[in-house]
């Protein structure tokens, strides 16, 4: 827990304006190993099953890791067909560096996917809603390519859960300025409700607690809270004591649900 780290929210908020994407690159290739993310990475696996030539989209497929595994678990089934990433240019041109073109990387954003009609048979966003101005905007585009029957899986984050230990009024405190560095603090819970006023028929909704391992604990809540100690948000000895506190044998290393919605 004392591993310092850039906060990486600004930059998957809007990349083209950060001042280097490399840190939020690391911060995925990192959560990308997590157990908890192989959790609920079979489930997303399981619903999506593209049958050979079907086509599947990763829409904020960020640094490309997910893109590239579903490329070549096709490849090694041999059930191939074209898997697409979308996401910004800058965040495109970190995952062509690193996962070459097994995947078509296209640019775009969430709200005007730049895909026809009825034209995927299996779209996906993973902790992409929980940053972009209006989700329902993204996931009616989702429904818009999506083939009729075909499937869609949304996983996010609901930071408004997050379990934190230590002192509970500080933990309170804390959890504030973590909710407020992404636009909607309880994106997991509305996921549902997003996909059936898009008219996605929503046929499981699984909730994962999933631990927070050091480097995502020091971008997503430290580097945020030390920010906000900074700029006198809160008070640097009571979160210094409450840091501390946490490193005693025995503190709770804190969690947070995450939702996957799988619709049709
Ligand atoms: C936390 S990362 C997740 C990346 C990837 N889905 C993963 O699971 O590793 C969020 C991603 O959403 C992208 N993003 C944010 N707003 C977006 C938008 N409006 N349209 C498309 N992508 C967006 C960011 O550029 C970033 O790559």
């Amino acid at each position: 827990m004392t591993e310092r780290g850039q906060d990486v929210h600004r930059v998957f908020h809007d990349v083209e304006r950060a001042a280097s994407a490399r840190p939020a690159v690391e911060f995925l290739r990192s959560v990308e190993a997590a157990p908890s993310v192989l959790a609920y990475r079979t489930q997303l696996a399981e619903h999506l099953a593209p049958a050979a030539g079907e086509t599947v989209v990763d829409v904020g497929c960020g640094a490309g890791h997910h893109a590239a595994a579903i490329a070549a678990a096709r490849a090694a089934a041999d059930a191939p067909g074209p898997v697409v990433g979308i996401d910004r240019p800058r965040m495109l041109a970190e995952a062509a560096a690193r996962h070459g073109d097994a995947v078509r990387w296209l640019p775009g954003a969430g709200e005007a996917l730049p895909l026809p009609d009825d034209s995927v048979d299996a779209v996906y966003a993973e902790r992409v809603l929980m940053y972009v101005d209006d989700a329902a905007d993204v996931v009616a585009e989702i429904a818009r390519v999506r083939r009729a029957g075909g499937r869609v899986a949304l996983f996010e984050l609901d930071y408004a859960s997050m379990v934190l230990g230590g002192d509970a009024k500080t933990a309170e405190a804390v959890l504030e300025v973590v909710c407020g560095t992404v636009r909607c603090d309880r994106m997991g819970r509305t996921l549902g409700r997003l996909l059936t006023e898009a008219g996605v028929l929503v046929v499981d909704q699984t909730p994962y607690a999933l631990a927070i391992p050091p480097p995502v604990w020091a971008s997503a809540v430290r580097a945020p809270v030390e920010e906000a100690v900074a700029d006198g948000r809160l008070d640097g000895e009571r979160v210094a004591d409450w840091f501390a506190e946490l490193e005693a044998p025995g503190a709770y290393p804190g969690s947070v649900t995450g939702v996957l919605a799988c619709g049709r």
